[in-house]
């Protein structure tokens, strides 16, 4: 049988068509029951789940399913029923019924589901159920409702390199690895690409992995995230916060315009929030005062940790920049800011409910020389960056960008408990497989 011809119809369809049409699916068992003259199966495909009836008055099809595991594909052919006690207040009675792939008896007992990390090492088997689907689901929405966002707003999409020669983040989270017999390692953001490609598009963004050699086993880091990025020609770091809002509002839009299923089946039914006011922009020192006035002990100077994040952010119910960090907490690159240059004209955009950083970003240096003295200044070598300082020779202008883990912000959109359920095969310091 050539299965790909077999299927006149998708789960979804089912629920907008008529009672008593024929229709083919194709699919997997996502669940059984067997009764004495009946089996019920939970088929599931690419868009979700409609209730098989299969009774004894067809014999071989009746013989299949009650053998049948779950998680086999198969093809069922039969009539459409309206039945109120039906998931969906409908079903679809069976006449026939092939197996496509016969699967063995399942290994995910409760026991195995129980562990969080015995349910990693069966990621590749976990990601069918209704949860990790709809999470994933909703993951793919950030991502295409970014692009949707770029492109209405004229950013042009790019690639950058994975192997590079220079740490854009700096040094303590690079992976280094071989490269023939050379020293190289692996991209921890694409910005630095990006601000050469703004002299051709003046705007740009990149989507594709970022490696971080973290340690911290926190939960919100992974070793490999998926890293939206954008950079923009004449932008100032004002300008570029009102990109990152404009991001985030309209990712929360898409979302519940196009994944109005998945948001509720994981949100309990309601919709994601939708924030009419500016996301409110405080500075660093203010952002200090909050901290000392909790409790925390933190100098002036010093960059935010997990705990500083999460008591800041709970402070606050729609997402908010921090603005203005000391130039020792941020990467080289960073311009300072003219009227106080012991600060830069950097943001990170905090999730509010203690979730944290969702995005880093702001104005860049542009000039040579003051781009010399500051990798100076942090100890760099300026040899080690040579193509990106001589973009600041030839017409480099004003200019700005940021970065936002999409792990992040889908941890953040669905309350998850950690980045790593945000994501199809997650790496983390302790795991690398599957
Ligand atoms: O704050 P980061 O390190 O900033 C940069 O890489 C800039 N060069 C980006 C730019 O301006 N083009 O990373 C940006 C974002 C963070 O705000 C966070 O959301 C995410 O990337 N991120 C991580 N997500 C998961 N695991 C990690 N280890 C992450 N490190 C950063
Ligand atoms: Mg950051």
């Amino acid at each position: 049988m050539k299965w790909s011809k077999y299927r006149n119809a998708y789960t979804k369809e089912v629920f907008y068509r008529e009672e008593g049409d024929n229709v083919k699916l194709l699919g997997w068992v996502a669940s059984k029951r067997v009764h004495k003259d009946k089996v019920f199966i939970s088929l599931r495909d690419r868009y979700g789940y409609i209730q098989l009836v299969v009774s004894s008055e067809f014999e071989d099809a009746f013989r299949l399913a009650r053998r049948l595991n779950i998680e086999s594909a198969i093809a069922a052919e039969g009539k459409i029923r309206l039945d109120k006690r039906a998931p969906g207040g409908r079903e679809v009675h069976i006449e026939k019924l092939y197996v496509v792939a016969e699967a063995d008896v399942w290994p995910l007992t409760k026991e195995v589901l129980k562990n969080p990390d015995t349910m990693f090492d069966y990621r590749h088997l976990t990601m069918r159920g209704p949860r990790s689907r709809a999470i994933l689901l909703v993951r793919e929405g950030v991502v295409l409702g970014a692009i949707d966002y770029f492109t209405k707003e004229g950013y042009v999409y790019i690639t950058a390199p994975t192997f590079i020669t220079a740490a854009v983040e700096g040094g303590a989270t690079l992976f280094k690895l071989k490269y023939f017999d050379r020293d190289a390692y692996l991209t921890q953001s694409s910005q630095f690409y990006e601000e050469a490609a703004i002299c051709v598009f003046e705007k740009v963004f990149v989507i594709q992995p970022s490696f971080r050699a973290e340690k911290s086993r926190t939960r919100k880091h992974l070793t490999e995230f998926l890293h939206i990025e954008a950079e923009a020609a004449f932008l100032d770091h004002e300008d570029i916060m009102d990109v990152e809002e404009g991001l985030v509002k309209h990712i929360i839009s898409y979302l519940n315009n196009n994944y109005e299923k998945e948001i509720k089946t994981l949100l309990k039914g309601s919709l994601l929030p939708e924030y009419e006011n500016s996301f409110p922009r405080i500075t660093y020192d203010e952002a200090l005062s909050i901290l000392q006035s909790k409790g925390i002990e933190i100098e002036w100077g010093e960059d935010f940790g997990a705990d500083e994040e999460r008591v800041l952010s709970s402070q606050f119910e729609s997402p908010f920049f921090v603005t203005h960090f000391p130039v020792s907490t941020r990467s080289f690159y960073h311009m300072n800011d003219p009227s106080n240059p012991n600060v830069t004209l950097s943001s990170d955009l905090m999730a509010p409910e203690g979730y944290g950083e969702i995005t880093s970003g702001g104005q860049r240096i542009h000039e040579y020389d003051e781009l010399v003295n500051k990798i100076k200044s942090f100890g760099l070598d300026p040899s080690d960056y040579g193509w990106y300082l001589e973009l600041r020779k030839f017409g480099i202008p004003p200019h700005s960008g940021f970065g936002l883990g999409v792990e992040r912000v889908v941890r953040w959109l669905l309350k998850l408990p950690h980045v790593r359920d945000a994501t199809l095969f997650p790496r983390t310091p302790s795991r690398l497989y599957p």
